[in-house]
């Protein structure tokens, strides 16, 4: 098949790197002439385990290719994908479609033969409906089937989650659709990974239900480790007592500072609009959203708490900046949060992250960047642990220990046991756990 991606993003570049594997002949194609002159060099924008080495094994197959055209890169294609970018628009939350009704009209004077047109972008219900409707408009004779293929990647595992999808879903409203959408996902169809084929509108509803699920069910685990340290319980006890029951199962029941990402916050935000545009309101979305906005805020709060209640003119290490492991993805980190709360109330931040500096310098000011874990500990008054990258799991605690003020280790992703730290002597805080030898009260 030749397949034609517009837009080169992390979707984009993902899904047509893992096509191209599969064995289509695909183009991927963006308007940033910088971007694509890179990628022509072999040189890869993101970080994303793995996609370095796909990117070049399908260069030199002669399956990958890039550029900047879009009508003559798309005029071949039998399926044309549009994974350009979605993000909030600015004051109300909606998804900002203006990136793919602009690609619609370019696609509209582009294509020959019949052409499917596929949405992977996370868009609003009924903006299938618009593109069919902008290339109707733009050219009657187009011989276009717009479908509607939303993306359920995870960043730092994308290639693994693009080649061995739980599912792939697919909105059609032209029969013709699913025959070309069945040879795309042959190789994947093989895998037993299963099709599921259904209109268009619900198509693009799974995806953010999907997303929304997923932050309702970090958030709902997030309150019950506040309760559970109100109490007494251990959150993941509790996590694990749950997930063990298959209805619930035990996937993203890992309490933390709360979700972000390029994701969650947008999508959740996102269908908070969509109910209100069709009066049938989302609250518990709603109040997903709230709660989570509030929670990163808290954590600074937390950290605070663990300082005796001061940090005005201490020192806090932090370690892990971007908003989960193996990205270099700052989007809506709850490190941004937590840093800036602390900074107001006094503090100096000294940090590191494996490969978020650079995006985190761009966004935290004031902030002392490092080159390892030790020297973010050298004469902190506290240790925080945001994101949880491998190589803080096995950190030499002794070291840490021994350079540090004091020994206190706020640990917001409870990486390490209780008892060991404990044993190291750190004062330990982590979230809906309680330091063994801490009184209760009844
Ligand atoms: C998410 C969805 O998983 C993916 O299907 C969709 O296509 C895009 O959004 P991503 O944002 O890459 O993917 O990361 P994910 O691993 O889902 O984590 C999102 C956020 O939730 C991170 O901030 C992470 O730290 C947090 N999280 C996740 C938790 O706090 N606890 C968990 O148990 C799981």
């Amino acid at each position: 098949m030749k397949i034609a991606i517009v837009g080169s993003g992390y979707v984009g570049l993902v899904s047509g790197v893992c096509l191209a594997d599969f064995g289509h002949e695909v183009i991927c194609i963006d308007k940033d002439a910088d971007k694509i002159a890179a990628l022509l060099q072999g040189i890869i924008p993101i970080y994303e385990p793995g996609l370095d080495e796909l990117v070049k094994s399908n260069v030199s197959a002669g399956r990958l290719s890039f550029s900047t055209d879009l009508p003559t890169s798309i005029a071949p294609a039998d399926v044309v994908f549009i994974a350009v970018g979605t993000p909030s628009r600015r004051g109300d939350g909606h998804a900002d479609l203006s990136f793919v009704r602009a690609v619609a009209r370019e696609i509209a004077g582009a294509v020959t033969g019949f052409t499917v047109v596929a949405t992977k972008s996370t868009v609003p219900v009924g903006t299938g409906d618009e593109i069919a409707h902008i290339i109707a408009s733009i050219n009657p004779g187009a011989d276009v089937a717009v479908v509607s293929n939303p993306e359920f990647l995870r960043e730092g595992a994308a290639i693994e989650d693009f080649k061995r999808p739980d599912r792939i879903v697919i909105g059609i409203e032209d029969e013709r659709a699913r025959e070309v959408m069945t040879e795309v996902y042959r190789p994947l169809y093989l895998n037993q990974s299963p099709l599921q084929f259904t209109g268009r509108r619900t198509a693009e509803l799974i995806k953010y239900a999907a997303n929304a699920f997923l932050a309702m069910k970090i958030t709902f685990i997030n309150e019950v480790a506040d309760l559970c340290e109100a109490s007494g319980a251990d959150v993941q006890e509790v996590a694990r007592g749950i997930g063990l029951d298959n209805r619930i199962g035990s996937k993203f029941l890992h309490a933390g500072p709360g979700y972000g990402g390029s994701c969650f916050p947008k999508d959740t935000q996102a269908l908070v609009k969509i109910g209100q545009d069709f009066g049938s309101p989302m609250r518990l979305v709603e109040t997903t959203v709230s709660i989570n906005d509030h929670r990163k805020r808290a954590m600074s709060r937390k950290v605070i708490a663990a300082c005796s209640g001061d940090v005005r003119g201490k020192t806090i290490g932090v370690l892990g900046l971007t908003f989960k492991p193996n990205t270099d993805d700052m989007r809506e980190a709850p490190s941004i949060d937590l840093i800036r709360g602390l900074q107001d109330r006094g503090a100096k931040v000294v940090a590191y992250d494996p490969q978020g500096m650079m995006a985190a310098r761009e966004l935290l000011k004031d902030v002392i960047f490092v080159e390892n874990a030790y020297d973010a500990a050298r004469g902190a008054d506290a240790m925080v642990l945001v994101t949880e990258w491998n190589e803080f799991r096995s950190l030499d605690l002794e070291r840490i220990k021994s350079t540090m003020t004091a020994p206190v280790f706020v640990d917001l992703r409870n990486v390490y046991p209780l008892q060991e730290m404990a044993r190291h002597g750190f004062t330990y805080v982590s979230i809906g756990r309680r330091q063994p030898g801490t009184s209760l009260t009844y």
